[in-house]
């Protein structure tokens, strides 16, 4: 058995390109040749197969791959799928963080809906049979499930269904076919699966070695070092002033004795709004600067 670990991405879609990124942002290397199925990891032992999204769970499962970045909405369909006979043999070690969405019902704008009773009788047009099946049965509706592949949205148009349950993400699907969102049925954003199947002490360690680095990243993300110039008596004021931030390092400054350098880390994203409350409480000279890596 190799003991590279294998992760299987998405081959084309909303998560091909941020899972590759991710990766990229925890230091692997791989060549970029798209044409290939497979990419090898230069500087990690891990190789990437890429794979249909509706098929990564599978082969997480089966122990075919060892990992695999799927979103959450795929994840749960697939293991409702799975149910009655051998459930997927997959944990899932963390959620992502990009590609959000939600899985919701839709109906024609001119409809109108009072609450999941609306659709009894309806048909609701999905990929998501069973997700869609299990919020009908939560909810006591008796409703006609019709499964279609792709382009749900048309299918009110085509007069194939009264409603739809598919994947929104901005709404821009739903409004250009004059729909309009009911309910919601799962939030959903990317994440990172493992096999259940029995792994070498090596490849574990590996895992854990690359979430570690993943966690790192992400905690970057959204983490900002500021740093900035402020009066003394303001400097409490401007510490109540920061998102999220660590005790601040706080410098004199050579030239002006009635003044300090404040340089914190934010744990949460500076917004305008903040900077612009840190100068109005005296802040000047306010720079804030990305973080490459967190390693606590
Ligand atoms: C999903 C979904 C909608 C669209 C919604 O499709 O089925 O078509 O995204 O996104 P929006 O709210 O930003 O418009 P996806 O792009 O995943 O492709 P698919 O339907 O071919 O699977
Ligand atoms: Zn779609």
């Amino acid at each position: 058995m190799s003991s590279r670990l294998r992760i299987a991405i998405q081959k084309g879609g909303r998560l091909s390109e941020k899972s590759l990124k991710l990766l990229n942002q925890a230091g692997l290397d791989f060549d970029n040749r798209k044409e290939r199925l497979f990419y090898s990891c230069q500087n990690f032992p891990l190789d990437i197969m890429f794979l249909r999204d509706d098929d990564i769970p599978e082969y997480v499962s089966d122990g075919i791959c060892d990992l695999g970045i799927v979103g959450v909405n795929v994840l749960e369909e697939k293991k409702l799928g799975r149910i009655t006979h051998s459930p997927l043999q997959i944990k899932k070690l963390k959620n992502l963080g990009f590609a959000k969405c939600h899985l919701a019902i839709a109906l024609p704008e001119k409809d109108q809906f009072d609450g999941p009773g609306s659709l009894s009788k309806k048909r609701i047009a999905t990929s998501y049979p069973h997700l869609l099946k299990k919020y009908l049965s939560d909810n006591n509706v008796e409703a006609e499930i019709v499964e279609i592949s792709g382009s749900v949205e048309i299918a009110p148009t085509l007069k194939i269904a009264d409603a739809i349950c598919d994947l929104v993400s901005t709404g821009g699907t739903l409004r250009s076919n004059q729909l309009k969102e009911v309910q919601k049925v799962l939030e959903s954003e990317s994440c990172l699966i493992q096999t259940e199947t029995k792994l070498s002490e090596e490849k574990a360690t590996d895992i854990q070695r690359l979430l570690d680095r993943i966690s790192g990243v992400m905690l970057a993300a959204e983490t900002k070092y500021i740093m900035l110039n402020a009066p003394l008596d303001a400097v409490d004021k401007i510490k109540s002033l920061i998102p999220g931030m660590e005790e601040p390092t706080i410098i004199p400054l050579a030239s002006d004795a009635s003044k300090v350098a404040v340089h914190a880390v934010a744990r949460e994203n500076v917004f305008w709004e903040t900077i612009e409350n840190l100068k109005l409480a005296g802040a000047s000279s306010i720079l804030v600067l990305p973080i490459e890596k967190i390693i606590s």
